[in-house]
C-alpha cells in the first residue's frame, strides 16, 4: 500500500486564462498570472494498492459518482504510466472551497491530488514537473503549486507548458483579496465548456487574444514597481475583457448575476471615496476585490453592510503545496 498527502490552495488570476489550444493536454491560448491565496485549499489523500479493483473518489466524505471518478481516473491514468503502475488507487479529498462555485477548487484540487500522487508514487517531481502533471488535470491547478505571484507560460507542448514564480519583492504581502460570496453551489457551465464554447463560437474571442499580451506585460511591470493601482487597472479590465467574450458566445452565457454586479458597483464607489480596490471575476457569479492590506477593512466592512458577514472572506497571499505527513 502506497499513500501520500497533499494540501493546496487556490488561486485566482489577475491575468485569465480562458481557452484551450490543445485540450487532450490542457496547453492554453494565452499566458496567465495569478495570486495563490491562503483562504482557501483542499486536503487529498491517495492510496495505491493492488487490492482495489477500481478507483475510488471521496470528496468531503461522499463517494463520488461514476461520472465524477472517471476523471480523476484519467488523470490517474497518467501518474500510473509515469510510475509505471497498474495499481489502482483510493482518493479521498477535502474541500476547504465551494466545489465548482467559480472559486477555483479545480486548480486547489488537482494540484492537491497531483502533490499527493506524486508523494505516494515516490515519483520525486521537482516543482516544474509537478505544475505540468497538475495542468493535466485542471489547467489552473498548474499555478497552485506555487505560493505568491504565478505565471503559467503557455508553452507549446506537454514539456514546455508551465507555471513558475515571478519574482515580486515580497509585493504579495502588502494585498489582501476579499471574497464576496454570492453564490457557492454548483454553476451551470463549467469552466472547461464555457471556455470551449467561448474559443468556438465567440466573435470576441479573437479580440480577447489580441489584447491579453499586452495586458500581461504592463502587469508585470506594474507588479516590478509595486504599482497597486496600475495592478489593479489591469486586473479589472483583463477581467472584464474575459466576461465579455461570453456574451458573444453561441449560444450566449454570463457567469454574472444580478448580485454580481451590485459587488462591481460597490467597488467603484469605494474608489470614489478615496479606497482604491479593484475586483476580477472567474466562471461563477462571486467577486473577488484587490486591495492593499492598509485598507481591507474599510472594503471588509462595505460589503458586510451589502451583503451579510458570511459571505465576505478575506485573503492574503498564499504558500505553494505543502506535503502532509
Ligand atoms: P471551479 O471554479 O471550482 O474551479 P471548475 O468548473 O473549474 O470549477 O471545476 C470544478 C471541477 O473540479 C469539479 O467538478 C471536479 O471535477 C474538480 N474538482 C474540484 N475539487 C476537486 C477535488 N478536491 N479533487 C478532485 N477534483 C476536484
Ligand atoms: C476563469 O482551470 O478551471 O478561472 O483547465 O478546463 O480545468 P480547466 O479549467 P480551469 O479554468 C479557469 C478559468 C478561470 C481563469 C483562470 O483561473 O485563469
Ligand atoms: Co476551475
Amino acid at each position: 500500500m502506497l499513500s501520500g498527502k497533499a494540501r493546496a490552495y487556490t488561486n485566482i488570476a489577475l491575468i485569465k486564462y480562458w481557452g484551450k489550444e490543445n485540450e487532450e493536454l490542457i496547453l492554453p491560448m494565452n499566458n496567465s498570472l495569478s495570486l495563490t491565496l491562503d483562504a482557501f485549499y483542499t486536503e487529498t489523500e491517495v492510496i495505491f494498492s493492488d487490492s482495489f479493483t477500481d478507483d475510488l473518489f471521496y470528496l468531503d466524505h461522499e463517494l463520488q459518482t461514476e461520472a465524477a471518478t472517471k476523471k480523476i481516473s484519467r488523470f490517474l491514468d497518467l501518474v500510473r504510466i509515469q510510475a509505471n503502475t497498474n495499481k489502482r488507487a483510493k482518493v479521498i479529498s477535502h474541500n476547504f472551497v465551494p466545489t465548482a462555485a467559480g472559486l477555483a477548487s479545480s486548480a486547489s484540487g488537482l494540484a492537491a491530488l497531483a502533490g499527493a500522487c506524486n508523494e505516494a508514487l515516490g515519483l520525486e517531481l521537482d516543482k516544474q514537473a509537478l505544475s505540468r502533471l497538475a495542468r493535466r488535470g485542471s489547467g489552473s491547478a498548474c499555478r497552485s503549486i506555487f505560493g505568491g505571484f504565478v505565471e503559467w507560460e503557455k508553452g507549446h507542448d506537454d514539456q514546455t507548458s508551465y507555471a513558475q514564480q515571478i519574482p515580486s519583492n515580497g509585493f504579495e504581502d502588502e494585498l489582501a483579496m476579499v471574497f464576496v460570496l454570492i453564490n457557492d453551489q454548483q454553476k451551470d457551465v463549467s469552466s472547461r465548456d464555457g471556455m470551449r464554447r467561448t474559443v468556438e463560437t465567440s466573435h470576441f474571442y479573437q479580440g480577447w487574444l489580441d489584447s491579453v499580451e499586452t495586458d500581461l506585460m504592463e502587469l508585470k511591470q506594474a507588479i516590478a514597481e509595486k504599482s497597486f493601482q496600475t495592478v489593479g487597472e489591469v486586473m479589472e479590465r483583463n477581467g472584464l475583457k474575459m466576461h465579455g467574450t461570453t456574451l458573444a458566445a453561441n449560444p450566449p452565457f454570463t457567469y454574472w448575476s444580478p448580485d454580481s454586479l451590485k459587488a462591481m458597483q460597490a467597488v467603484r464607489e469605494l474608489r470614489a471615496s478615496g479606497i482604491p480596490c479593484y475586483f476580477t471575476m472567474d466562471a461563477g457569479p462571486n467577486v473577488k476585490v484587490l486591495v492593499e492590506k492598509k485598507n481591507q477593512t474599510a472594503v471588509q466592512a462595505k460589503f458586510i453592510e451589502l451583503f451579510s458577514r458570511q459571505q465576505v472572506i478575506l485573503a492574503h497571499a498564499g504558500q505553494g503545496i505543502t506535503i502532509i505527513e
